[in-house]
């Protein structure tokens, strides 16, 4: 499959993780890539892997998703190396721990500048460069849906991801981009290992609750590509059914 091919695509969060995987499945269908992230020398080591997938092209640029000029930057730098913009996967996340009562402003506003307003950055700046045709997808969570303690600026960042696609996709459809959203569950990354919640076994999961990178890739590529020409506005989930069950 070559969806992507003459296509040009910036992954942010790219150094590892589900934003890795989606680089080298939209790689592999002949995306030409940015990757992005605030680790500048791991996401610089990911190209030779990105284009041994199949990208005939690939840059990768160090920037805070959280600092608007920078993001502003990243745009423009991938805009003048190849010269379009036809899909942009809001993937970087920051998840922090600590009992609500013990969460300070600058904390939320940590969390909500990456996982909320670094979404609205990308997509701010994507307006203003896309062509009809062009994609948006923003990385959320079942956290948005349904949460536990300890995660509330990540929970409430995520909720209001849904909020900012659907604004997206309101605002965006005359400019014929469309912006939608994944709800991941857990998946087998550093940032599932990591959560204090999950170590300890207040998250129970259980092995088939827990999907792969790859697995949120091959969803993040359907809906960048125009495949889904005719869906818009959509939150999906895609979590192995956990939040299905009683
Ligand atoms: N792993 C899961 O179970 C899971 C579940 C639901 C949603 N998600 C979401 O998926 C996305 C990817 O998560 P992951 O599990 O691959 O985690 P990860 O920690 O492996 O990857 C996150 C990436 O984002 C980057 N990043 C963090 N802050 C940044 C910033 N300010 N600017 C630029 N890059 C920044 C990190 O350097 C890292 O490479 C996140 O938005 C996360 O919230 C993950």
């Amino acid at each position: 499959m070559s969806r992507f091919q003459d296509k040009v695509a910036i992954v942010t969060g790219a150094a590892g993780g589900i934003g890795l995987a989606t680089a080298k499945r939209l790689a592999s269908e002949g995306a030409r890539l940015v990757l992005v992230d605030l680790d500048e020398a791991r996401v610089q080591a990911m190209l030779p892997a990105v284009l041994q997938c199949g990208a005939p092209e690939a840059m990768a640029a160090g920037c805070d998703v959280s600092q608007e000029l920078q993001v502003e930057a990243t745009v423009n730098a991938a805009m003048s190396r190849f010269g379009r913009l036809d899909a942009v996967v809001n993937n970087a996340g920051l998840m922090t721990f600590k009992p609500l009562q013990e969460f300070s402003g600058a904390d939320w506003n940590a969390v909500l500048g990456v996982d909320l307003l670094g979404a609205f950055f990308f997509i701010k700046n994507a307006f203003r460069h896309m062509k009809p045709g062009g994609a948006i997808v923003n990385i959320s969570s079942i956290h948005a849906l349904q949460t536990e303690a300890l995660v509330a600026p990540y929970a409430a960042a995520k909720a209001a991801m849904l909020s900012l696609t659907r604004s997206a996709a309101i605002e965006g459809k005359e400019l014929g981009i469309r912006t939608n959203a994944i709800l991941p569950g857990a998946i087998e990354t550093p940032m599932l290992r990591n959560n204090p919640q999950v170590k300890s076994g207040v998250e129970h999961l259980s092995a088939s609750d827990v999907g792969k990178p790859e697995d949120i890739a091959a969803v993040v590529a359907y809906l960048a590509s125009d495949d889904a020409a005719f869906v818009q506005g959509a939150c999906l989930t895609v979590d192995g059914g956990r939040l299905a069950g009683l």
